[in-house]
């Protein structure tokens, strides 16, 4: 078997594998099992692309690649370990912008071994030079896109920028007129290749990449991240059609599409529009903002939770991005064994857009061993709230505002909530009056039968838990 037969059978196996990773990716009990396809996938494919490469390559050249995959491993395992599950967004974003930083790498070393080499040292190709520019203007326009976008989204979810929108005049022609201007760079770069046509293309990318993620606010970064890691994906694929790669080109593709169907899920949970998130605007600060509106609030105690929890039947815990900052997983899963010994039917009702990154909170229940039967979605807990005697909110804002469906001029109106008011008793748990990830007033804090436990999660459920 010939080495370029052997690579083609490797790369065969590790997109299989990759295809297995998303389908386990997709449930929780076979998430684990999914990982481990992916990095077995990853593995064959690395050592298969190095092992095809290797044969026409000097010592050196491979010493350098395995040294630059020592180092990036090396990195890559260092940062795993330490980000925290909150951090994890902005680990993601910095990630995408690598993957469009290579590929604009890859289309401007595509252009200088082809188009732009002298006659003599022009690499050879097996397609029509017109395809080859194309695909190398295509690549470096997505991968710049990416590029300078995902930096931006790192920055706004890292909190070293500031993340509300940037509302410039007529920014909806901006865009639309740079794509059309980067259609026409495009076209000119076919026809006449050249050095400053490429290099104009790429810093209209760049700058259009800046733009459009810029111009989206706080409360859209979750779609924005999954937006970013399709554009990665295609920018991949982009970097595969110029390597010849055909691995690189179905990955990119798996990537691409799975991140758009994501994005669109999560846009139909906070009951949004793709493309006018996309063309920005929307979203306020991110970050906790005083509370504008005034209204009479009830304090409750510890003592008095665990009162109520005693007498209850049934008891729906819906977290937020607050436990996760607490690391209260830990003493709810403790209390939800507590109640449940003692005959307390206990779930847990989780919002699509709970935390800061899709699944952050099955990831953090699933850690401390909830078991997944109780942990429901949004629609699956929705119908029970009625029938619910308390109703722990833990940390979660936005997600349980009743001005979502109650008040047409709130800036989340019409994003699907959960219906927590409905319970004859909630109990929220957070540090203060002070407002969520949307930067909106709750009116949820001020209705009849809803009681604030003030202070930070974990201590609130330490001492809910001794009282009990
Ligand atoms: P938020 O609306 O952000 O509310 C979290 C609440 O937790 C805050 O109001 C805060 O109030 C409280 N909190 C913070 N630290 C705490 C601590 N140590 N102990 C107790 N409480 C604490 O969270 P949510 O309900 O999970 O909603 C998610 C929001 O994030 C949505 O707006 C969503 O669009 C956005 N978002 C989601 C994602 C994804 S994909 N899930 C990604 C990015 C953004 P205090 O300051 O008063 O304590």
């Amino acid at each position: 078997m010939s080495a370029t037969t052997a690579a083609g059978a490797a790369y065969l196996v590790a997109a299989l594998l990759f295809v297995l990773s998303l389908a386990g990716l997709s449930r929780h009990e076979t998430a684990r099992a999914g990982n481990r396809f992916g990095m077995a996938g990853m593995a064959l494919a690395l050592a298969a692309t190095v092992g095809l490469a290797a044969r026409d390559l000097e010592t050196v050249a491979i010493a350098l690649i395995v040294a630059a995959m020592g180092a990036g491993a090396a990195i890559g395992l260092w940062r795993a370990g330490r980000v925290a599950m909150t951090g994890m967004p902005e680990l993601i974003a910095l990630l995408h912008s690598f993957v469009g930083l290579a590929a604009v790498l890859v289309g401007w070393n595509g252009y200088l071994a082809v188009e732009g080499a002298p006659a003599g040292e022009a690499e050879l190709l097996d397609l029509p030079v017109g395809i080859h520019s194309a695909e190398v203007g295509i690549g470096v326009f997505i991968g710049a896109v990416t590029f300078t976008g995902s930096i931006v989204a790192f920055l706004k979810l890292s909190a070293r920028i500031r993340s509300n929108p940037l509302m410039l005049p007529g920014r909806n022609a901006l865009n639309l007129g740079a794509v059309a201007a980067f259609a026409v760079l495009t076209v000119v770069f076919v026809v006449e290749p050249s050095l400053p046509v490429l290099a104009a293309l790429t810093v209209l990318a760049l700058a259009l990449g800046w733009h459009l993620v810029a111009s989206i606010g706080g409360g859209d970064m979750p779609v924005v991240v999954s937006m970013l890691n399709s554009y990665s994906g295609w920018a991949a694929a982009a970097s595969g059609f110029l390597l010849d790669n055909d691995l690189l080109i179905i990955t990119g593709a798996l990537v691409g599409s799975s991140g758009a169907y994501l994005s669109y899920v999560m846009c139909q949970a906070m009951n949004r529009s793709f493309l006018s998130v996309i063309a920005g605007g929307f979203g306020t600060e991110g970050g906790s903002v005083a509370a504008t509106e005034d209204g009479e609030y009830a304090e409750v105690t510890a003592d008095e939770v665990a009162a109520l929890l005693r007498d209850a039947e049934s008891v729906v815990i819906t977290p937020g991005y607050g436990m996760a900052v607490a690391h209260a997983q830990g003493p709810v899963a403790e209390l939800t064994r507590k109640l449940t010994e003692a005959g307390v039917q206990v779930r847990f009702g989780i919002h699509p857009v709970a935390g800061r990154l899709p699944g952050h909170m099955n990831v953090l229940l699933a850690e401390a061993k909830v078991p997944y039967d109780i942990v429901l979605e949004m629609d699956e807990i929705n119908d029970d709230f009625a029938k619910t005697s308390v109703v722990l909110v833990i940390g979660a804002n936005d997600t349980v505002n009743p001005a979502a469906t109650e008040d047409p001029a709130s800036p989340i109106a019409g994003m699907p909530v959960l219906t927590v008011w409905e319970a004859e008793h909630v109990v929220v748990l957070k540090r203060s009056m002070s407002t969520g990830y949307a930067g909106v007033q709750n009116p949820l804090f001020f209705k009849e039968n809803t009681r604030m436990l003030f202070g930070d999660a974990r201590e609130r459920v330490e001492d809910v838990l001794k009282a009990l």
